[in-house]
């Protein structure tokens, strides 16, 4: 069954009012994003960081004192320049990845393994997009479902299984796990997802992975169904990662809410001056828009936590497709399946 909150988000003028409407609803926060939440010492590593939400996150995390790598796809090296600019840290790395292409994710995470970058402590998974019509991958893949959500099962599984964690003593199997002294040193994954992944009905197992044809419309609507994915791969690493009393992973995931970034940037030229008047008034800034996403990074009130899901700064249960550990299985295996075939 549809409910009326799952149709929300199907096409591109409902999914603006949602967004909007969201931004007025009355939350219970979280809790609160200190000054004081620093990040010395700890190496953040953000995807995505030439744009929007991400570029914001890298600056803030860099005036918390972290070491920022931002795994970019452009914007070398010139954003990095004006991440150091803004926060006044010199230690800001960028390097290049494609999510859209298996092998650019590869050489990243060789490049990751290298002493000089060894050791992430944070790392924030946020490229997205939205297409205004279905592409190819290099491997055959469709873009959405590879940037979106393929990307992250792969380049998470490989850092993981390649001990690119600071303080990882745990594989994808949660096997050989070793408490921890203090829960600030638990490395912590961070997924930026979205409340559309309650949008989708249910799972379609049987075409998953496979290319599908689809333009504009259906793309807000298949953007959903891969935030659905990314949510539940987010729990079901949680419940791989940490199975038993020790967190080994703090794995947290979340909507920003709408946010006036550069995200419709493939919407029809002709509603581009609407879309930036309503963007702009409504919207929230990126640097805003960033901090459910630095809270879950650097607060202490979620250190030891093995999951966590914030919309905005309030918390809430993740849709039950996500949470069902049958999806999760299920996600895990396809997605191993198709990882084989690459
Ligand atoms: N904007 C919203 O209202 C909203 C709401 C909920 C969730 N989100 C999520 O927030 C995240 C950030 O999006 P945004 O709103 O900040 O949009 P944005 O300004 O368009 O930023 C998207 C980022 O993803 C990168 N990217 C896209 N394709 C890539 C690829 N193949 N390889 C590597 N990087 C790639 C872009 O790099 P280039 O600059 O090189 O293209 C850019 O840095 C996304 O996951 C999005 O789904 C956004």
């Amino acid at each position: 069954m549809t409910s009326a909150r799952q149709k929300k988000y199907n096409n591109p003028v409902t999914a603006i009012l949602t967004g909007i409407s969201d931004l007025f609803r009355k939350q219970i926060p979280a809790g609160e994003l200190k000054l004081t939440d620093r990040l010395d010492g700890k190496t953040v590593l953000i995807d995505g960081a030439s744009s929007g939400l991400g570029f914001a996150m890298a600056v803030d995390v860099a005036r918390r004192g972290a070491r920022v790598i931002m795994a970019c796809r452009s914007g070398i090296p010139e954003k990095g320049e004006k991440v150091k600019k803004l926060s006044g840290n010199p230690n800001v790395h960028m390097l290049h990845v494609d999510f859209s292409n298996v092998s650019s994710i590869n050489e990243l995470v060789v490049q990751l393994q290298s002493p000089s970058l060894l050791g992430i402590d944070i790392l924030i998974c946020n490229a997205g997009i939205v297409p205004k019509q279905s592409r190819k991958t290099p491997q055959g893949l469709e873009e959405m479902f590879m940037v979106n959500y393929f990307s992250k099962f792969l380049f998470v599984n490989l850092m993981i299984e390649n001990h690119c964690f600071n303080g990882q003593e745990t594989g994808v199997t949660g096997q050989n796990a070793k408490s921890k002294e203090q829960g600030s040193s638990i490395p912590r994954i961070i997924f930026i997802a979205s409340e559309s992944h309650r949008n989708p009905e249910k799972f379609e197992w049987a075409d998953f992975g496979k290319y599908r044809d689809y333009s504009i419309g259906k793309s807000i609507e298949l953007y959903g169904y891969y935030k659905l994915l990314l949510t539940t791969y987010s729990v079901e690493l949680s419940r791989r990662l940490n199975p038993g009393a020790e967190t080994n992973f703090s794995i947290f995931s979340l909507c920003p809410g709408p946010v006036n970034s550069n995200i419709a940037r493939e919407a029809p030229k002709v509603f581009t001056p609407l879309l930036k008047l309503v963007f702009g008034i409504f919207f929230k800034s990126p640097a805003k828009a960033a901090v459910p996403a630095i809270y879950l990074a650097a607060s202490g009130d979620v250190a030891g936590k093995p999951f966590d899901y914030l919309f905005l700064m309030g918390r809430k249960d993740v849709d039950e497709k996500a949470s069902d550990p049958e999806n999760g299985k299920k996600l895990w295996q396809l997605s191993e399946e198709l990882r084989r075939t690459l």
